[in-house]
């Protein structure tokens, strides 16, 4: 059990609140905020000059993902420990499923990936490949047993993950009656598949036809089809990684009709650009992502987007494959280079030196982004994604003043580049709390590989706080 803890001298940074107060920690949560506190037994930790932060919670990570003939660089052990130094404290991982296979393999499967290895807690999503009879019969029990309440449809990756339009109604359908979110990649896979072969005919084979290959109108066009399908279900929606202005455009247009529909985008997309690809020697591959990376305008709509809340969230998509002899297995045929890249790490600062420092964003939106609204969205709020009292103490002190720049020579994630080599960016997480135990303490790992819990999340609540029913009589008739 954790030690009692009293955090003084921060600012607390809520989603809603900006004050300086001292946390006060026992038993891996927040027993008092308040002032002046009497620190009795507890270790009184000094934030001075600091924000203190709820942990943020990344929720869109590949760890020891098999994917383009070749394994993620980082596992769950690797890629925690990375995050916890970003200042993330929870991830929410996608639990890959194939055709025929059964959820519950499935998912003893990514169990055995994590259990042991994660250094915070996780939590996974659930891959729907095809909603065959036994799919259905398990569906119930992963999401009222396992507190898995969320579940991807891959619109894209023709022959691989995608899934058609039946498969993704079906599951919108299911996942309103079980209370569930779902959860797309939103890009049009048969197009893509047909401009791909299109291109490798006429011998275009470098790194940069894989973004000409994926227009942004396509998966504007997904995201409108995701969206009406939504509609239809009378169901909700959560699209990863959105990357353009027209699927912005469709979010919003369908949130104005009140649907359920709900946005990610992620730091990759807000800092960097098409022209990357073009970078020579095979280097482009280092920055292949699907969605691809757009023109640099689009950058302006997801900031906009993020401003007027139209995008919700920032997910990492945290998939990373060294240069050398994995983004290489494409060399001579850009299709075949490995999709995803890294930014478990820098996702948090990103976010925070961008956004706040350059005036984009505020502080309770920098917060609400990088964890309070993914809590909500996946059940895990209040529990994680604030700081209040009885919440778990998941904490980033964060010293704003520091300025540094991010590169693979001191990065802690197991690869071999960085995407954002050489870009300076203000604020570091200097040390980083997971239930009430320091997992980075002033800017060392004393962590533990394996003191991560799986994470059973709550039914999907509308993105809102809400206390589920049975919770709701308990604490009226405690009231009485
Ligand atoms: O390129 C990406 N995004 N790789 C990870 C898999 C996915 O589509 O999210
Ligand atoms: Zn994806
Ligand atoms: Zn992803």
């Amino acid at each position: 059990m954790a030690g009692s803890k009293l955090i003084r001298g921060g600012m607390i940074v809520t989603s809603t609140d900006l004050y300086a107060g001292e946390i006060m920690i026992k038993d891996g949560r927040i027993e008092a905020i308040g002032k002046r506190l009497e620190a009795g037994e507890a270790e009184v930790v000094d934030a001075s000059g600091c924000y203190v932060f709820p942990g943020g919670i990344d929720p869109h990570t590949h760890l020891d993902m098999p994917f383009g003939g070749t394994v993620t660089a980082d596992n769950f052990e690797s890629g925690t420990r990375a995050a916890a130094y970003g200042g993330t404290t929870t991830i929410i991982d996608f639990c890959l499923t194939s055709k025929g296979q059964s959820l519950e393999e499935a998912l003893r499967i990514w169990q055995a990936k994590a259990e042991g290895q994660a250094v915070i807690d996780y939590g996974f999503h659930l891959m729907i490949a095809s909603l065959g009879d036994e799919v259905l019969q398990e569906l119930p029990r992963m999401i009222e047993e396992e507190g898995i309440t969320s579940l991807k449809v891959f619109m894209a990756y023709k022959n691989v993950f995608q899934a058609d339009d039946g498969t993704l109604y079906r599951t919108l359908v299911e996942a309103k009656r079980l209370g569930a979110l779902v959860m797309v990649h939103a890009e049009n896979g048969d197009v893509i598949d047909q401009l791909i072969r299109e291109a490798l005919a006429a011998g275009h084979t470098d790194p940069i036809y894989h973004a000409l290959t994926r227009p942004s109108a396509i998966e504007g066009e997904a995201t409108g089809r995701a969206a009406l399908l939504t509609g239809l279900a009378d169901s909700q929606l959560y699209v990863v990684h959105v990357t353009c202005a027209e699927a912005v455009q469709r979010i919003a247009e369908a949130r104005s009709q009140g649907l359920s529909v709900w946005g990610e985008t992620c730091p990759q997309y807000l800092v960097l650009d098409q022209s990357s690809l073009e970078q020579p020697d095979f280097e482009g591959a280092k920055y292949v992502w699907s969605p691809p990376l757009r023109e640099q305008w689009h950058q302006e709509a997801l900031w906009d987007g993020l401003r007027s809340g139209q995008l919700q969230t920032i997910g990492s998509d945290h998939c990373s494959f060294n240069f050398k002899g994995q983004k290489e297995l494409g060399r001579g045929d850009f299709s075949k280079i490995p999709n995803g890249g890294p930014s478990i790490e820098d996702r948090f600062t990103i976010l925070y030196s961008e956004g706040v420092a350059k005036g984009r964003i505020s502080l309770n939106q920098f917060v609400d982004l990088v964890s309070t609204r993914s809590a909500k969205l996946f059940g895990l709020f209040p529990r994680k994604g604030t700081i209040a009292v009885g919440s778990d103490a998941d904490l980033v002190i964060f010293d704003p003043s520091v300025t540094r720049e991010l590169s693979a020579a001191t990065h802690h994630m197991n690869v071999d580049y960085n995407p954002y080599e050489g870009m300076v960016v203000m604020g570091q997480p200097i040390s980083v709390l997971s239930r009430g135990e320091f997992v980075i303490r002033d800017l060392t790992f004393v962590g533990r590989t394996g003191a991560g819990q799986f994470l059973k999340r709550s039914r999907f609540s509308g993105g809102e706080a809400v206390m589920e029913p049975e919770k709701r009589q308990t604490s009226a008739r405690a009231n009485t």
